[in-house]
């Protein structure tokens, strides 16, 4: 059975027209003048043990609404949830003690109490032995470096500072399964790089199941073998990383050649040739041809001085499955 099971899961918000001022706000509860966005629509997502999937889509495509049923925070307006064989709004409690959960733009560190002292009441809250406690801090701290500021108030914190504390807080229990929702929003290269780390290892090596939220390609193609893509409310695509990018892109060979003749390659997967000169670049679909493949028969036909193989950037590719949908 899966870990995480949605079935034909929406939710719909209403929105009420608010008039102006105190009258027009009253009026507005009595008018049932609104309208509904429907923020996730018949999403059915299964996610198994151990795995990690990106969990990605424009602003506003519903992921954060996604993540709040799936924690319990939320209830759905429909459809079914299953964490770990429990409704995760009926069971909240139970859940939570399941669960892991950073979302970027909020904290649930005590915003005036020294890390440490967070940390402690987190202990005490999840029943973690002090044995595993110390270890994990440890363990923790060798890859977040959070003795750097163990003592400060967490309200003193730099927005990485108190990142990094987020993600040791999500994992001090080891629970089931984590919801990082944006975690590496705002942050600068190394911090992301420190956290990533992080949740490989959490993943690999723990066996936590990661639901990851990110608009950052880096994250994605760092973390994530399978992703799951949403666009307005539905999900537009499931799957690996890999699939997706094939699908929608080609590969290029290009390269620096001795001559100047243009040259005819009759090849299945063979997109274009653009010829400047000696410098040629050659559009192909790796579904249909494999690189060695092409480049076997580009050696018997020019005369290479220099080859290259440019892969698609991923993150044209996701704009693009956004834009044009599938
Ligand atoms: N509490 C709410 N009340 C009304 N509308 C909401 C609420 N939360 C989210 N929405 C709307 O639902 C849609 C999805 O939002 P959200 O899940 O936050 O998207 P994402 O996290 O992908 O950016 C948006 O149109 C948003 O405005
Ligand atoms: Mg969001």
């Amino acid at each position: 059975m899966s870990l995480i099971k949605a079935e034909n899961l929406n939710k719909t918000f209403r929105i009420y027209q608010r008039g102006e001022g105190i009258k027009g706000y009253l009026k507005s509860f009595l008018s049932r003048d609104y309208e509904e966005v429907h923020a996730v629509e018949d999403l059915n997502l299964e996610i198994e043990e151990g795995e990690m999937i990106g969990y990605i889509g424009a602003n506003g495509a519903g992921k954060s609404t996604t993540v709040k049923m799936l924690t319990g925070i939320l209830e759905p307006s429909s459809g079914q949830i299953e964490v770990d064989g429990r409704d995760p709004h009926k069971h909240r409690k139970k859940n939570a003690m399941n669960i892991g959960v950073v979302f970027g733009q909020k904290t649930q560190l005590w915003w005036d109490l020294p890390v440490k002292e967070s940390f402690k009441l987190l202990k005490e809250i999840y029943e973690v032995s002090d044995e595993d406690y110390e270890a994990r801090i440890e363990e923790f701290d060798e890859v977040l470096q959070l003795s750097d500021f163990w003592d400060q108030p967490v309200r003193k914190l730099s927005l990485g500072q108190k990142m990094r504390c987020e993600l040791a807080a999500a994992f001090l229990h080891h629970p089931k399964i984590v919801y990082l929702d944006e975690p590496t929003i705002g942050l600068d290269v190394a911090v992301k790089e420190r956290i990533r780390d992080f949740i490989k290892k959490m993943n690999r090596e723990k066996d936590i199941t990661v639901m990851l939220t990110t608009h950052d390609i880096g994250d994605i193609e760092d973390l994530c073998d399978r992703i799951v893509v949403l666009d307005e409310g539905k999900k537009i695509y499931d799957g690996e990383l890999d699939t997706l990018v094939n699908r929608f892109t080609s590969r290029r060979l290009v390269m620096d050649t001795r001559g100047t003749e243009p040259v005819e390659l009759e090849l299945e997967g063979i997109k274009e040739i653009n010829q400047d000169d000696g410098h040629v670049e050659i559009v192909f679909d790796r579904e249909v041809i494999s690189a060695s493949d092409l480049m076997r028969e580009v050696l018997d036909n020019y005369d290479v001085l220099d080859f290259q193989i440019r892969e698609p950037d991923i993150e044209t590719v996701v704009k693009k499955v956004y834009n044009e949908g599938l």
